[in-house]
């Protein structure tokens, strides 16, 4: 009876800090490293830190409770482990892979709803948006596009220069369901015209599916960045 009390609490106890510390979660970002080590983006522990740092306070902005929010952290944490598979449905794919290394260490509810969160973190239907805890991964991981996540010696992109202007993006609740996304840059005049902008026309879209599932309204704000010095 103790042994399985025991057993019991260590399972529920795991958090995104064993996560990070695993093996699994540091060999697989390496290699993923690795994979996409000449891609101008980095998706492996610079873009996994990112998305947990903004799980953070999205988890309090949307008001996930403590047990939410921790399973956000651990879906934040292995979100992009997909890529080991390649690119082409790296959600799905990660989905998978993760519950293979969960199942064992987490009680299957917890198991389903992380993998849930992962394999719909691309935000592609409303269904995504419904559980707070996959709205909460969809929206950290698409808000991780400050300037340390784009290298400097990576293959040349056109949208390196915009990118690497991007000091800050906080997104802030105001009255009711209205939201208001900040993004300082160094260099307003590179956000003059976002049509054909591949990344911010994914990411107006994902407004829009949440101004249809929940009438958030989220404006968007480019503010000048001047540094203290
Ligand atoms: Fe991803
Ligand atoms: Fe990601």
């Amino acid at each position: 009876m103790y042994v399985f009390l025991f057993l019991y609490v260590i399972i529920n106890n795991m958090n995104y800090e064993d996560i990070l510390k695993s093996d699994y979660f540091n060999e697989t970002y390496k290699k993923i490293e690795e994979l996409k080590k000449d891609f101008y983006v980095n998706h492996g522990f610079i873009h996994i830190n990112g998305v947990i740092k903004n799980a953070k306070y999205l988890a309090d902005i949307f008001c996930l409770n403590q047990k939410q929010k921790d399973l956000l952290l651990i879906a934040s944490a292995l979100h992009d482990v997909g890529y080991m598979l390649g690119r082409e449905n790296h959600a799905s794919n990660g989905g998978k892979l993760v519950y293979e290394f969960l199942k064992d260490k987490m009680v299957e509810e917890d198991v389903n709803l992380i993998c849930r969160a992962i394999a719909c973190h691309g935000g592609k239907k409303e269904d995504d948006f419904l559980c707070p805890i996959s709205l909460c991964l969809i929206l950290a991981d698409k808000l991780d596009f400050t300037k340390e996540r784009y290298k400097d010696d990576g293959k040349e992109h056109e949208n390196l220069p915009l990118f690497k202007s991007i000091e800050k993006v906080i997104l802030t609740k105001e009255k009711n369901n209205n939201f208001r996304l900040k993004i300082y840059t160094t260099n307003k005049e590179l956000f003059k015209n976002l049509n054909n902008n591949y990344y911010f026309e994914k990411l107006f879209e994902v407004f829009r599916k949440l101004k249809n599932v929940y009438s958030y309204e989220i404006k968007v704000d480019f503010i000048e960045f001047k540094s203290v010095n």
